[in-house]
Parts: C-alpha cells; structure tokens; sequence
C-alpha cells in the first residue's frame, strides 16, 4: 500500500524530530492502537523506546504470551511484564456487584500503572509517554463515556509531580487505517485484526464472585470457542465472540455420574461500532461441536448455553 508506506516515512521522520535522543515511554495492552504505536515507535526510533505491558491476569489464554513473543523475542523491544494478577485478584475478593468489580479493575489498574510508570521513567529517566489515541477518541473526547472509557482503560490519571510529553502518532487516523499501517509494519494478522476487548478483561466475563478455577474457565472454553471459529473462517464476519460463565449451577450426567456444575454462554455478535448489535448467526455444526468441546474439555463446565439477544435492548457483555 503505497500511501501509507509514505505515511510510515513521514511519520518516521516526525518521531526522530520531535523525540531526538530521548526516551519514550509506551504502555502496551496488545490491543490493535497500542500493538501500531510500538511496531511504528521502535521502527522510528529503536532502543530509545521502552515498552510496559500490565497483566491483570484477566486475560484470555495465551494473550500474555503472545504479546511477549510478538514484541519481546521477535521484535526485540525492550519490553517489561509486570504480573499485578495476585494482587487484582486478592482485591476482587468476594465481591459479586458488577459495577463495584469494573470500579477495582479500573482503579488498580490506574495505581499499578502509575506506581509502574514512576519506577520505570525515573530509573531510565524518560519524559515521552506514547499513546495509541485515534482520531475518534480525539473527536469524542468530549463526550462523558469516552473520557470515562479513557480514564480507565487507556492511560489514567498520572501523578501529578511527573510531567510527560505525550506522542500520539495515531490521532489522524481512523481505526481502519490502523490496521493498515499495522499490516504495512509487519505485525501478525491476529493482532491486526485482534476483536475489541474491554479492560475490565475476563472480570466481566466471570458473572458474579470472580475466583481462580472460574476464570480457567471462561479462559479455556473461550479458547475452543475462538480455535472453532477460525477453523470455520468465521473470524472476520463475527465482530465480537466470546463465552462467558453465568453463575448458574445446573444437573447433568457425565458417564453415569450425575454432575452439578456450571454453564457456560456463548456470546457472538455483528456490529459497526458496538453501539448496536446483532447476535451472529453461526452455523448449527459450528456450534454443535464447540459445544461438546466446551463439555467435555473444560472441568466443572456441563452445559453450554447460546445468548441469542440482540443489543438494544442486550448489551454486548454481560456485566
Ligand atoms: P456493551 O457490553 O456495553 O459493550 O454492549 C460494547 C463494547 O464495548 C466493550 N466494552 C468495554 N471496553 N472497557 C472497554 O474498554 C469497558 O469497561 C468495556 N465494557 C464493554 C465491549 O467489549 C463491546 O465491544
């Protein structure tokens, strides 16, 4: 693509000006915006950037380990893991209230993110922070939910004692361009056309109490869920699929056991933009055999259930 492969030239070039021998500092949450800013960033400037990517160990099977081997050993970024699991989990605790579970997700990630940016910029001395702001978010900013969404999710309040300059390379570009660009950078199709994932991650796909056996759970059956789909070639007409593991406990019979154990929902949509949704009609074998998967290879899950609403009046989640 030849317009954007002078884009990444010019861009290249404003980069080196604009940063020089600084370092830049980027927060990596393998989503698409932030997976481009770092493929774009290390092509500009190389080892002058430092990269952090913070698990709240309420990620999907394997993500950790892909964003590490795509950035870390392929790519050789200088990329710090930070493991907060232990802690997010030890807060979220017994506590059940969706809202109140999306409120400790956030704020933790905002204190891990800013004690980790502290420790980091003041031992490498930087002062650039990258952010993967779209032209959408800077047109929206206005507006009450993406600043919430921001706050959150993105980048969080800094202390206010560090003072960064900030390098957005993205804030011209419309999500579809992203893509390019990442394409045109050499990243994997997986993580260019990677579907939306909320921050809250799997906290909101466990309903209820969150606990350790649950989110293996919902970790494994949405890994056969996702293995299936592709297989099928269904990945890029779905817009969002995930399971989710309702809090129900029903009766069923495993050989000639009878079990009490959880259910799990599939939830796939169409969409544009997530404000409104249909649900995504994937064939019946598709199904049929994600089903006795998800039964028979995930322990403690005898019963998968199919969300078959549309949004409005559903919502895409289910928290
Ligand atoms: P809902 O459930 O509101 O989801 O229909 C619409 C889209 O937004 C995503 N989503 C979130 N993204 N932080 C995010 O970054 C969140 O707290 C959050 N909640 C929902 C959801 O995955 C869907 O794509």
């Amino acid at each position: 693509n030849w317009s954007m492969h002078n884009y990444i030239d010019m861009q290249i070039e404003k980069i080196r000006a604009q940063v020089g021998t600084d370092k830049v500092l980027l927060a990596l949450s393998g989503g698409v915006d932030s997976s481009v800013v770092a493929a774009l960033l290390h092509k500009a400037i190389g080892p002058q950037l430092y990269c952090m990517f913070i698990d709240h160990g309420l990620l999907r099977k394997g993500e950790a380990e892909s964003v590490m081997e795509t950035f870390g050993r392929n790519m050789k970024l200088n990329l710090t893991k930070i493991d907060a699991s232990k802690k997010f989990l030890d807060k979220l605790k017994g506590v059940s209230d969706p809202e109140q579970k999306r409120k400790i997700i956030g704020n933790e990630f905002v204190y891990t993110f800013d004690e980790e940016v502290k420790k980091l910029a003041e031992g490498e001395n930087i002062h650039w922070l990258a952010q993967g702001t779209l032209y959408t978010d800077v047109i929206e900013s206005g507006t009450q939910t993406a600043q919430t969404i921001k706050s959150h999710h993105n980048v969080g309040g800094l202390p206010e004692d560090m003072q960064f300059q900030l390098i957005e390379p993205l804030n011209t570009l419309f999500k579809d361009e992203v893509r390019q660009l990442g394409k045109e950078l050499g990243l994997p199709d997986e993580m260019v056309w990677r579907q939306p994932f909320p921050g809250p991650g799997l906290g909101i796909r466990v309903l209820g109490e969150i606990t350790e056996e649950k989110l293996m759970m919902v970790r494994e059956s949405d890994a056969i869920l996702r293995e299936e789909i592709a297989k099928a070639g269904l990945e890029r007409d779905i817009w969002q699929y995930f399971t989710a593991l309702t809090n129900m406990k029903s009766v069923g019979v495993m050989g000639d056991q009878r079990t009490y154990d959880y259910a799990v929902a599939i939830r796939a949509v169409t969409s544009i933009d997530g404000m409104t949704a249909d649900w995504a009609h994937i064939p019946f074998e598709v199904l049929s055999v994600i089903s006795s998967r998800i039964v028979n290879e995930v322990p403690h899950v005898n019963r998968v259930l199919l969300d078959i609403t549309s949004k409005p009046p559903g919502t895409i989640e289910f928290e």
